[in-house]
C-alpha cells in the first residue's frame, strides 16, 4: 500500500504536474566553499547523491523494486566510478533542478522510509548546491593507507548505503545493517559482531581468516551463496566483483589476515 502511494507521489512529482520552486539565490564564493565537507565536495552534492541516488531509488544501479517506483531514467548519480552515469546524473539534476527543490522543501522527496529525513540545513545544502549550477566536484576520497578494510569500506560506502544504513528501512536492506554512512568504524562492528545472517539464520557475515566461509564474500563474488539470497548490491546485472575487483580483493584480504579492527577505531 505504502509503495502505492509513493508511486502515485512521484507520477504526480515527475509528470510535470507540479511546478518547480524558486531556487533562491546562489551565494558568494566564501559562503559556497565554507559548505564543502572532508572530502571536498560541497555537501549539498553529498546529500544529492546519498539521499536520492546511493544505489535505490534514483540510481542507474537500481532496477526493479530497488527503484521504489523512480522513473526508469531519471538518475541522480553524482558519484561512482563510470563517467557515463555521473555525466547522466548531473544533467537530471541541473534539469530537474527546481522540481527537486519542490519535492525536497516540501518534504515528500525522499518518501518517507526510503532514507533518514533531511534536516533543514539539508534541505538548504541542497538547494544552494542546485541554485549555483550543481557543479560537481569529484570527491576526494580518505586515504585509507594500507588498511585493506579501509580501502573496501570506501567503496561500500558509496555502494551498499542506500539500502544497508541502520537508518533505513528493514525492507531496503533485508533487515541487514551495515552501520551509519560515512563511518567505518560503525561498517566494522556492523560486520563483526552481526550474529548468524538472516538468509539462513546460520552462516556469519564475516569469519576471521576464512574469506571463503563469509556470507560477506559470498554476496558479492557469487562463490559459496548456496540458498543465501542473491548476489549484491541487490538487483546487480553482474557480480560485484567484476565491477569492482579491487574492493572485493580488499575484503578477502583484510578477512584473511583476521578481520582486525581497523587502528582508528574504539
Ligand atoms: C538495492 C538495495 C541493496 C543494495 C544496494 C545492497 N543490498 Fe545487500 N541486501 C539487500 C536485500 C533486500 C537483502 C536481503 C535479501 C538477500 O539476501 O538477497 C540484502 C542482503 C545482504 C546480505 C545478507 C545479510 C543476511 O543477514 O542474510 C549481505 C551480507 C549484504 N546484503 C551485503 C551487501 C553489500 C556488501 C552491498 C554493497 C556492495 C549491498 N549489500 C548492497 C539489498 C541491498
Amino acid at each position: 500500500m505504502k509503495t502505492i502511494v509513493w508511486i502515485l507521489g512521484l507520477l504526480a512529482a515527475f509528470s510535470g504536474v507540479a511546478c518547480g520552486a524558486d531556487l533562491g539565490a546562489c551565494p558568494d564564493a566564501a559562503t559556497y566553499a565554507g559548505a564543502l565537507n572532508e572530502q571536498g565536495v560541497h555537501r549539498g552534492q553529498d546529500l544529492i547523491n546519498g539521499a536520492c541516488a546511493g544505489g535505490t531509488c534514483h540510481s542507474a544501479s537500481a532496477n526493479g523494486q530497488f527503484r521504489f517506483g523512480a522513473p526508469a531514467t531519471l538518475n541522480f548519480d553524482l558519484s561512482g566510478s563510470d563517467p557515463g552515469v555521473v555525466a547522466a546524473g548531473v544533467d537530471n539534476v541541473r534539469n530537474w533542478a527546481s522540481h527537486m527543490w519542490h519535492e525536497v522543501e516540501g518534504g515528500s522527496m525522499p518518501p518517507e522510509g526510503t532514507r533518514p529525513a533531511l534536516s533543514e540545513q539539508d534541505k538548504d545544502d541542497m538547494r544552494v548546491f542546485l541554485a549555483c549550477g550543481a557543479e560537481r566536484l569529484e570527491p576526494m576520497a580518505p586515504d585509507p593507507g594500507d588498511d585493506p578494510f579501509l580501502v573496501a569500506h570506501t567503496t561500500l560506502d558509496a555502494t551498499c548505503m542506500g539500502c544497508h544504513d541502520s537508518s533505513i528501512s528493514d525492507t531496503a536492506g533485508g533487515g541487514f545493517s551495515m552501520g551509519t554512512r560515512g563511518d567505518a568504524c560503525s561498517m566494522y562492528t556492523a560486520f563483526v559482531d552481526a550474529g548468524p545472517a538472516n538468509c539462513d539464520g546460520t552462516r556469519m557475515i564475516v569469519v576471521p581468516n576464512e574469506p571463503t566461509q563469509s556470507l560477506l564474500v559470498a554476496k558479492l563474488d557469487g562463490v559459496n551463496l548456496n540458498a543465501c539470497g542473491g548476489l549484491m548490491p541487490a538487483g546487480t546485472p553482474e557480480p560485484f566483483i567484476n565491477q569492482q575487483p579491487e574492493a572485493v580483493e580488499a575484503l578477502r584480504s583484510w578477512i584473511a589476515s583476521g578481520a582486525l579492527k581497523p587502528v582508528d577505531c574504539p
